[in-house]
């Protein structure tokens, strides 16, 4: 019905008396969606992957404005020019403008059918008992700093032999643990990201804190998809990045101060992954639940389908109703990101924050961590192709 009424209204338009027409250029992606109403003869003046540049009246235009807020639910996404000349020089490097639609296709199933299998739950398991033998991982702590080394070292470890992969501190303006970043550089469009990330802190209010679900268990399949990606000597197109954040236990300090960062340095960053939880099985018929707020629902999607075809396994969706972990830094930032959990929401390990939180009281192996170590396998290959 809306549609319906756009076109009408514009139709009208088209037929009122002459006004003073503009040059609109619209990205492509946005445009196909109201392709119905729009493409009229003589009104395209040019048209490629990118962008299309329509003549339009100033009513047209803002009928295009109006489309755009509705039918799509964001703003702007075009800008109007005075000569059609002006309208088809290339812009500059814009942040919001110029990326591309994101490609969400599955087609690496030839390596990756074999990749998976390859996952370790006794490797997994490893780094959740040396991160848990820590009394605490807490931000403010010494042994939170050591955290952030032990991370640095395994990981720097695990790259070895790979010029095209380096492994950094991203050490932060109030606190010193830091976050620890490894970069796969892209062979083709470096400059566009994948990131994998986890948090690498714990906290707990008697000090005691070994967080081997929250989040040993994250880091522990981050570690694991690290290991494949480098024993596959797999190298991707697109930069991938693996993110251990620090401070998320505290108010997601770490992951804001790093996302605000790549947002002012205008990087583009294509999809985001976060595992947290990963440990216990809390939901007896979904074994991978997707948080749909805070998160990107295409790239959710995506996912739906990686598991589908990697994973094999029941999965749903779920809320937190909150930002409650790292993703929701992204996602604050406008970056697409998503957060696998181990369960629904309402049963997540109820031992978290607590000296409780050990792998023997979620089971006692990393069997559920396997799983969520596939899928972001899956992801990290698939999305940076
Ligand atoms: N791993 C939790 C988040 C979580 C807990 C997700 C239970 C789903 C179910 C995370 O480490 C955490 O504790 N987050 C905080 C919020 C954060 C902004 C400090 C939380 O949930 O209270
Ligand atoms: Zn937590």
């Amino acid at each position: 019905m809306k549609i319906f009424l756009l076109a009408l209204s514009l139709s009208l338009s088209v037929q009122a008396a002459p006004e003073a027409s503009r040059f609109v250029s619209v990205n492509t992606s946005i445009l196909s969606s109201l392709r119905g109403i729009f493409q009229r003869p003589g009104k395209i003046k040019h048209a490629d992957a990118e962008k299309t540049v329509m003549e339009l009246s100033a009513r047209e235009t803002e009928t295009l404005s109006g489309a755009i807020h509705q039918n799509l639910n964001r703003c702007g996404g075009f800008i109007s020019h005075d000569t059609l000349a002006e309208a088809l020089t290339p812009r500059r490097f814009s942040f919001f403008n110029r990326r591309a639609p994101i490609d969400y296709s599955i087609s690496k199933t030839s390596v990756l059918r074999s990749m998976v299998t390859q996952v370790s739950e006794v490797n997994i398991r490893r780094t959740i008992i040396d991160l848990s033998s820590f009394e605490t991982r807490f931000y403010k702590s010494d042994d939170g700093a050591r955290t952030s080394e032990l991370v640095f070292n395994k990981w720097k470890d695990l790259s070895r032999g790979r010029s095209d992969i380096r492994v950094d501190y991203f050490v932060h303006q109030n606190f010193n643990q830091p976050s620890v970043i490894v970069t796969v550089r892209g062979s083709e469009t470096p400059n566009e990201i994948v990131i994998l990330g986890g948090h690498l802190d714990s906290i707990s209010s008697t000090g005691e804190a070994p967080g081997a679900d929250d989040n040993a268990s994250g880091i522990g399949a981050v570690s694991e998809v690290l290991r494949l990606i480098v024993n596959h000597s797999h190298r991707p197109k697109k930069t991938i990045q693996f993110i251990a954040y620090a401070a998320e236990e505290v108010g997601l300090l770490g992951s804001n101060e790093i996302a605000k960062s790549y947002k002012k340095a205008r990087r583009n960053v294509v999809g985001v992954l976060q595992l947290d939880m990963t440990l216990f099985k809390g939901t007896s018929n979904k074994d991978i639940v997707l948080i749909s707020d805070y998160t990107n629902r295409a790239q959710n999607e995506f996912l739906g389908k990686l598991i589908d075809e990697y994973v094999k396994v029941p999965w749903g969706y779920s809320r937190c109703g909150y930002g409650c972990s790292d993703h929701a830094a992204w996602d604050a930032q406008g970056y697409p990101a998503s957060f696998s959990f181990e369960s629904a929401f309402d049963d997540h390990n109820p031992h978290i924050h607590t000296p409780q939180d050990t792998l023997e009281n979620a089971g006692g192996d990393a069997r559920h961590s396997v799983k969520f170590a596939k899928l972001a396998l899956a992801f990290v290959v698939e999305l940076a192709k």
